[in-house]
């Protein structure tokens, strides 16, 4: 008797610990080094482009540089876009390459803490280690800008260690996305799952915020209110042209401009890609339907 309550205990123990490890574990990122070839910070400048890093990143009182300050409002409080400049009271000053595959690829801080996914880290997963090198790269190239953002506003019952469960269930919830043979198509889905992120505001979310990548492009809700479906069905009438066409202006086939949200999107990213990455993104989002 007594024997089975030692037992018990101790397998609870082990479970538990088990089960915390799982949750909390390090992710497993080689100690790299950044590259600082020119080739490698023109690539990263064009990543950032491809990124949508501006959008959010782009100083409020330094606006020619990624100094971050504005304000993300959500239904789990407002987060304040940080400093990326390499300044090193304020910014990410000192970030090797390590730091960078932690943060982009797995939503994890120098320090091990987790970040919110307002930094869309979820979607930025699925980049190469050598995009996300190459994107530090480019900022660490970048003047150093002395700035801080103002601390995030979240309720009292929000903390950084909570999203070990999100990341952890997010991953559980979601099927593998499959790679799609045809080169083009691939890239563009490269293009628009992970660097570009389209589904952070396209997709539709559950009550935790974790996107159902089963209804990928149904269509989001951002705080300013409902955004469209950019799924096959929702998009059967567009042609490739015009779809490359929104993405370089942001004109629709109905002959109106695009607003809200998605305005820093195509001045900021799309409109920023070579020609040949926006035809791959029209082939992916118009493939065989
Ligand atoms: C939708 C807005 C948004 C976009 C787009 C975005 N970020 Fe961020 N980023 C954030 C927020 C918010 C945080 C802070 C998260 C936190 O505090 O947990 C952050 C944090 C970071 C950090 C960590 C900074 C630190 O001091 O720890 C880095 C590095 C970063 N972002 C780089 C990027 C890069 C590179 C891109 C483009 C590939 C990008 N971000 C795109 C909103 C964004
Ligand atoms: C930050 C949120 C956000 C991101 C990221 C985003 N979108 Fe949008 N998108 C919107 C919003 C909001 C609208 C509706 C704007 C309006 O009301 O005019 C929209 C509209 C659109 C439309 C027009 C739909 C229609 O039927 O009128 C297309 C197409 C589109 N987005 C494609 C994309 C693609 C491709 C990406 C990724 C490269 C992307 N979006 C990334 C928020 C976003």
């Amino acid at each position: 008797m007594r024997k089975n309550v030692i037992f018990s205990v101790m397998a609870a123990l082990l479970l538990g610990t088990g089960v915390w490890q799982w949750l909390f574990a390090e992710p497993d990122v080689a100690s790299v080094e950044l590259p600082a070839t020119t080739d490698a910070i023109e690539r990263g400048r064009y990543l950032v482009a491809a990124g949508g890093c501006i959008s959010c990143h782009k100083g409020t009182e330094h606006p020619a540089s990624l100094s971050g300050g504005m304000a993300l409002h959500s239904d789990f409080g407002t987060f304040h876009v940080p400093n990326i400049t390499p300044d090193t009271d304020t910014g990410i000053g000192g970030w090797t390459g390590a730091d960078f595959l932690r943060a982009l690829k797995h939503g994890r801080r120098p320090d091990g803490a987790f970040y919110y996914p307002a930094f869309p880290y979820p979607s930025y997963a699925g980049m190469t280690d050598q995009d996300a090198l190459d994107i530090g790269a480019y900022l660490m190239s970048q003047p150093p800008v002395s700035f801080r953002a103002p601390a995030h506003v979240l309720p009292g019952w929000l903390h950084r260690w909570m999203l070990a469960g999100w990341n952890r269930l997010a991953g559980l919830l979601n099927p593998e996305l499959v790679q799609d043979a045809d080169p083009g198509v691939a890239r563009g889905a490269y293009l628009a799952r992970h660097l570009g992120h389209c589904g952070e505001c396209h997709t539709p979310r559950n009550v935790l915020g974790i996107a159902d990548l089963r209804r990928e492009f149904a269509g989001g809700v951002l705080p300013e209110g409902d955004v469209e479906a950019i799924d096959a069905a929702a998009l059967s009438h567009w042609s490739a042209e015009e779809f490359t066409l929104f993405l370089s202006l942001g004109l629709k086939p109905d002959g109106e401009f695009v607003g809200g949200e998605m305005e820093p999107v195509i001045e900021h990213n799309t409109s920023q890609l070579t020609d040949h990455d926006r035809q791959a993104l029209a082939a992916f989002f118009l493939r065989a339907r």
